[in-house]
């Protein structure tokens, strides 16, 4: 569909609308983000880049906001790298 973009997150295809965030994407697939060191679950807190607790890894890149990254077709996101 036009105006759609795919990618993998956690081995999973998703679609999100172009300009959509790699945090939407996740989202949108309801799969968790990362957890902490302790084991408590994370997600998107502040969704502007300042909190980064939405860290996942991107083509290989540890460590990236989720949600200050553009989602780009064939994108392969891991949440808990
Ligand atoms: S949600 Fe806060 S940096 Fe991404």
């Amino acid at each position: 569909m036009p105006g759609l973009i795919g990618l993998n997150v956690n081995g999973q295809r998703v679609e999100v609308p172009a300009g959509a965030s790699v945090a939407a994407a996740v989202a949108t697939l309801g799969v968790p983000f990362r957890r902490s060191r302790s084991g408590q679950p994370r997600a998107p807190l502040c969704g502007m880049g300042v909190c980064f607790e939405c860290r996942v890894q991107i083509d290989g890149v540890a460590q990236l906001r989720a949600c200050m990254t553009p989602a780009r077709e064939g994108m392969q996101v891991s949440t808990d790298a």
